[in-house]
């Protein structure tokens, strides 16, 4: 870690700017390398303290729904698209408004709008989602094309829709990964390729969604300039990347204290930052977050289980061994805390959202961000 967590307010979130800025520079190697638009996916990541940063390095960002898409237009410089299941008709003008490019889900969905888009003074790219039915995601949570799956058009869907349908749609976008490597990337293409070809052949972009872990030290850039100069080269259209973990990933912390240690069996402790509210994905994926200084349990002397300050039995981030027994008021740092992490985090049972902070070697730490009992009591009534 580049910076001391001695004088934080606990918990906060913290992001090392040194450490995304390595991070965008291998993707920017990406879209300098094949002419590729990488975009910020914004569901993983919404600190829009470091987007103009981020701005200098992707070409724009992707959002989910109408807020994460004003989000990206205004604190981001560069293009806007945006995908949903399903829009809301009392949203469409707004969101037309503020996107360049606009992935419906469904014939049905483009087929509502598209007198609406056709309409606008305003321009905007349109493309569907298809399903390949090809994903290696085990866990099916995860899963975008497990069978009963709502996302995306598959082959034999799109086979019957009539060309005159089709008329006005310049894009088909696949979102099939989750923290994969590029070989699996690879084999998604080649089916793609395979099946969806003559529709791509008609496509002016393609957008191979997120879920790719470019920034992970064992991901095979080359297997993934390869795939997008493949499509590019072949169908010569414009291919777009969405990441979002892979953006943020290893750069971010949670600093949290102990506030109590007690025996039940085993050794436990309670912090003040919880599973259930401040890294969900903890407990929804579920995957047991690194610890500076800590190990596996039995790895050094003291295991304890750590758990949340919440009602919820289950608000536990996970066990593991330290080198000191614990006490109250030592802080732990978790690791790789920036990706759905603040966006996913809740005031449930009345627990305050940790702050937010940014470290830069020119400017050290700041606290960006703090939060209160009005941020409790304005999401309710
Ligand atoms: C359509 C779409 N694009 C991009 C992403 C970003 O994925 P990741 O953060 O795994 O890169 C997701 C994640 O669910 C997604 O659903």
């Amino acid at each position: 870690m580049n910076f001391d967590v001695k004088n934080l307010p606990t918990p906060t979130y913290v992001v090392d700017e040194s450490l995304l800025k390595k991070n965008l520079e291998l993707l920017k190697t990406v879209s300098d390398r094949t002419g590729c638009k990488i975009l910020l996916a914004q569901k993983a990541f919404s600190m829009f303290y470091e987007y103009p940063l981020i701005g200098e390095y992707l070409q724009g960002t992707t959002a989910s729904s109408l807020y994460e898409a004003r989000l990206g237009r205004e604190e981001l410089k560069g293009e806007v698209h945006i995908f949903s299941p399903a829009y809301r008709e009392d949203e469409i003008e707004e969101i037309i408004s503020i996107c360049d490019h606009m992935v419906f889900n469904s014939i049905s969905q483009w087929n509502k709008y598209k007198e609406t888009v056709k309409a606008s003074k305003k321009t905007i790219g349109c493309g569907l989602r298809i399903n390949p039915e090809y994903s290696e995601i085990e866990t099916d949570l995860y899963n975008p094309c497990i069978p009963g799956s709502r996302f995306g058009i598959t082959l034999a869907q799109l086979e019957k829709v009539n060309a005159a349908d089709l008329e006005g749609i310049e894009g088909l976008h696949f979102h099939t990964m989750c923290e994969q490597n590029s070989d699996v990337l690879e084999r998604t293409v080649q089916i793609v390729d395979e099946e969806f070809g003559s529709f791509i052949s008609k496509m002016k972009w393609i957008n191979f969604g997120g879920g790719h872990h470019i920034t992970r030290p064992d991901y095979d850039i080359e297997t993934l300039i390869r795939s997008i100069l493949f499509i590019k080269e072949k169908y010569g259209v414009e291919v777009y990347l969405e990441p979002g973990e892979a953006v943020v990933l290893n750069t971010g912390f949670l600093v949290s204290k102990v506030l109590d240690t007690l025996e039940n069996g085993m050794d436990i402790a309670i912090l003040d930052t919880s599973a259930a509210c401040h890294m969900p994905d903890v407990l929804e994926m579920p995957y047991r977050p690194e610890i500076i200084g800590a190990g596996k349990p039995g790895e050094f002397a003291f295991t304890y289980r750590l758990g949340g300050p919440t009602c919820l039995a289950g608000d536990v981030i996970g066990d593991y061994s330290f080198r000191e027994p614990l006490k109250p008021g030592d802080t732990l740092i978790f690791c790789d805390m920036a990706h759905y992490s603040m966006v996913k985090n809740n005031t449930f049972n009345g627990i305050g959202l940790p702050c937010i902070a940014a470290y830069s070697t020119e400017k050290g730490i700041q606290i960006i961000k703090t939060f209160g009992y009005e941020d409790f009591k304005t999401r309710l009534s």
